[in-house]
């Protein structure tokens, strides 16, 4: 059997744990084997080609990418428990009124924790995927009420364990807290070495998220921060044009099978086994997020046509309509605010798309209302 570690005895808490302090990447003594991964990475490489595909045959990119990182947001934030949901997003963002707003405020911190991340990316001069960077954009996450005394943006400096109530009953103990920058600098290394690491980087992010969570490098926000970093993988290897997968779906819809992976690379050495899950996983959320873009894109140029057909219908309602996508929920006063128009205009336009059945009313009153694009919503959250 491959050894993906070594087990150290530290002191915590006042008695002996067996920390695990893991190899560095990639898998050795057998490496992995080509055989075990390349028809998976084969299928899970055309799958996000042709997601790239389809989406650019959408006339605007940006109704997808508001979706699709959107719900990454809130499915990786629900792994961890979360209770928002695609509604509370999108009514937090139109200013109305949410009942849970910390599990609001986590997914919105992933949000801008993930489009730090891309933005330093996609600058010349920004940060490259780097301890630093992680941990700024650590910082971002744990933001608020639930992050403090978390060590928000952070490396931990005292040891961490999973499952359990102490260490010595833990499911997992990882490595003692001196250890953890020096593993990071080898994880960092594995990142930028591609030279020396010839393997596929799809098969690369696996093995990386893996090598993370084992880590365990935060207090709190591992699960997230390494699912993030799984987005940033794509986006440094340019496997996806744009964040339009959101892989934690599959992650959240086989959780318990997920833990288990991860445990298995360190307890067996099943490297192989965790690869083909990640695969099959990127192949499956790519088809999923395929599917979404003609479902939406069909739904959008349905009520166009049916607005198109009816005499009502003017330039600002046909505006309005193609912004439906990025404020699916939403005031007069808003789209008064995106048309830059009037507000009896603005308003004009609102009832066209709500007599047509668009748009529906939420508050039943008579001033003070808000707006929904129901069907829109029905699909994405489906
Ligand atoms: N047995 C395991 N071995 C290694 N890593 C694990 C194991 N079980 C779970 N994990 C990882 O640890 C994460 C949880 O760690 P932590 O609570 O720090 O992160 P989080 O982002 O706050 O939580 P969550 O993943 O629940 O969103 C899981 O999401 C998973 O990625
Ligand atoms: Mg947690």
């Amino acid at each position: 059997m491959r050894s993906t570690g070594t087990t150290i005895t530290s002191t915590t808490l006042g008695e002996p744990v067996r920390a695990f302090v893991p190899h560095p990447l990639p898998p050795a003594d057998p490496p992995l084997a080509p055989e075990s991964f390349a028809a998976a990475n084969h299928a899970a490489e055309m799958a996000l080609a042709r997601l790239a595909g389809v989406a650019g045959l959408v006339p605007s990119v940006d109704w997808l990418l508001y979706s699709a990182i959107r719900k990454e947001a809130l499915l990786t934030s629900q792994i961890e428990g979360t209770q928002a949901t695609l509604v509370d997003l999108f009514d937090e963002e139109a200013g109305f009124t949410v009942s849970n707003t910390d599990d609001v405020e986590e997914v919105t911190n992933y949000l801008r924790a993930f489009r730090l991340v891309q933005d330093s990316l996609r600058e010349p001069a920004g940060l490259p995927i780097s301890v630093r960077l992680l941990c700024d954009a650590h910082r971002l996450l744990l933001d608020g009420v639930r992050g403090q005394g978390k060590q928000p943006g952070e490396l931990r400096r005292s040891q961490n364990w999973i499952g359990g109530t102490r260490p010595g009953n833990a499911v997992f103990v990882p490595p003692p807290p001196e250890r953890v920058p020096d593993l990071l600098a080898g994880l960092e290394r594995f990142i930028h070495d591609g030279e020396a690491q010839p393997l596929p980087p799809l098969v690369k992010t696996a093995l990386i998220h893996v090598q993370f969570e084992t880590i365990h490098p935060f207090l709190d926000g591992n699960g997230r921060m390494g699912r993030l970093l799984i987005a940033a993988l794509l986006e440094h290897w340019g496997l996806l044009p744009e964040p339009l997968m959101y892989v934690s779906g599959y992650l959240k819809q086989h959780q318990k099978e997920y833990y288990r992976r991860l445990s298995n690379v360190r307890t067996e050495g099943d490297w192989e086994g965790w690869v083909a899950f990640f695969l099959e996983g990127v192949a499956l959320a790519a088809q999923e997020a395929e599917r979404n873009i003609v479902a939406v894109a069909a739904l959008l140029a349905q009520d166009r046509r049916r607005l198109l057909a009816s005499p009502r219908g003017g330039m600002a309602s046909y505006r309005l309509l193609e912004l439906l996508p990025m404020m699916p929920r939403f005031t007069i006063e808003q789209v008064r605010q995106k048309l830059d128009s009037s507000f009896p205009t603005a308003s004009a336009a609102v009832k066209v798309l709500a007599d047509l059945g668009i748009v529906s009313e939420l508050t039943g009153q008579k001033t003070h209302r808000s707006y929904s694009y129901v069907a829109y919503i029905a699909l994405l959250a489906g």
